[in-house]
């Protein structure tokens, strides 16, 4: 196989895809019969592999019994089973779920939930998103609004509704060259300074990734950071919403992201592990503060679709989460974490452009930077992260790449994200190729 031509943008598929023909555990086979690893569950999705049986299984007795009760008409078993599962992972005080069937639709749920709580207290000047600038919530509009993602948004700007976005909380590169032990701190004061900027009563509330993902490559929010902003938001009657669409689900080793930091938020998104890929699922999980508010004005959530809580959804949503619950998957990935971070660290020694392994669990980003010292990014025309990606594919291996990362444009970062049950081989063996397509592709430009 010759390496494929570089597409324009990770946000398109590129041309000359291979053809994927099925999937077991952590390997992907294309129709040419050419086996993958999948060193990032595709885009942190396939938590615990592919062609699960159990899983497939427990889809089809739901398809037997019926796919879909509209749940206007209809409860359901699957439906109130993974309720009850996912509001008792959550713990606290997030005990509401709306499902919905995928990342954009959860978050876009979470907005609308967080303005009718301001609307059913009757302040209907609390109107407007915080976000964070190198964070992405989705591709509806509402979702892509709050995103701070450059090249996602440039061919909808002006359609997208007003929104700020704060500079990323990234201990790798601190705001205004603030010493990395205060980026929390910083951070946190910047979202106070645009709360009274632009007067509390108009503001819903704050949003934010954890863990950032595929704009900021793996990058945890920096110590005492979750702290602070729970405290701004309680007091100036914002609401926090947690955007857990890629990091959640136990991606970082414990199934809220942000338990890792003590924090509830009122609102949170969970989508990518929640079914691991096998059907379309997400959720808007929001807390008892909400749900007293919106319930009596409204009679619960008003962000249904069609397919909300889709019955064989869930019931995929049920199988997969009993197998993460059953097989300790959320704290294998906690314990081997670390392990897995340290290997890639030994496999890219020596590697002068990897400038930072940041992550945690099994949400591991590789930064590859020009110079080390400086921190500054290769020339964004080269389309280092793409070529990463081609060139692994080439060596058989899933990676998942991202660009942009340093200011929309510039910056390549490689994430890798396995399946929570890979055996330690196959980690090393995700790790091996991916140092090697890292190598490869430098030396390909230097040359
Ligand atoms: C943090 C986060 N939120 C939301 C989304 C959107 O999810 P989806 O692509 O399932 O619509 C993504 C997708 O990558 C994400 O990483």
């Amino acid at each position: 196989m010759t390496i494929q031509p570089i597409p324009a943008s990770i946000t398109v598929a590129g041309p000359g895809l291979p053809k994927v023909a099925y999937g077991r555990g952590s390997y992907v086979w294309d129709s040419s019969g050419k086996q993958y690893i999948d060193g990032s569950s595709g885009p942190a999705v396939y938590c615990i592999g592919h062609g699960n049986e159990e899983v497939n299984a427990a889809i089809a007795r739901q398809l037997e019994r019926i796919a879909h009760g509209y749940r206007y008409n209809f409860t359901s078993d699957a439906l109130e089973e993974l309720t009850a599962i996912v509001a008792e992972k959550c713990g606290g005080r997030l005990k509401h779920v709306v499902f919905v069937t995928g990342g954009s639709e959860a978050v876009e749920s979470c907005l609308k939930i967080a303005l009718q709580y301001h609307a059913a207290k009757g302040q209907m000047g609390r109107r407007r998103f915080i976000a964070r600038q190198r964070s992405w919530h989705g591709n509806t509009l509402g979702a892509l609004s709050i995103s701070g993602f450059l090249e996602r948004r440039q061919a909808f700007e002006g359609a997208l509704m007003p929104a700020s976005h704060l500079p990323p909380a990234n201990i790798y590169r601190p705001p205004n060259g603030a010493d990395p032990e205060m980026t929390g701190e910083v951070c946190a004061q910047q979202l106070e300074n645009e709360i009274l900027r632009l007067g509390a009563n108009n503001i819903a509330a704050f949003i934010f990734g954890p863990v950032v993902g595929a704009a900021g490559a793996r990058v945890p929010a920096p110590p005492l950071y979750a702290q602070r902003i729970r405290e701004i938001c309680n007091r100036h009657g914002v609401l926090m919403i947690a955007d857990e669409v890629m990091c959640g689900s136990g991606r970082c080793g414990t199934w809220r992201a942000l338990a890792h930091d003590g924090v509830e938020p009122d609102i949170m998104s969970v989508a990518k592990g929640l079914a691991a890929g096998y059907l379309p699922l997400g959720a808007a999980i929001y807390s008892e503060k909400v749900s007293r508010v919106i319930t009596p004005a409204h009679g619960g959530p008003m962000t249904g679709h069609t397919f909300s809580g889709h019955t064989a959804c869930c019931a995929a949503g049920v199988a997969v989460q009993r197998i993460v619950e059953r097989d300790e998957l959320v704290d294998r990935v906690r314990q081997i974490g670390p392990k897995f971070r340290k290997l890639i660290a030994e496999a890219t020694r020596g590697i002068a452009a990897v400038g930072d392994i940041p992550g945690r669990g099994f949400f591991i980003g590789i930064e590859l930077v020009r110079d080390r010292e400086t921190k500054a990014p290769f020339d964004a025309a080269l389309k280092l992260y793409l070529r990463v990606r081609q060139q692994a594919l080439e060596n058989g291996l899933i990676c998942y790449p991202v660009g942009g990362n340093v200011d929309g444009i510039s910056g390549d970062c490689v994430i890798l994200a396995p399946p929570y049950n890979a055996s330690e081989d196959e980690l090393r063996e995700i790790v091996d190729k991916t140092a090697k397509s890292i190598r490869q592709v430098l030396a390909a430009i230097s040359s």
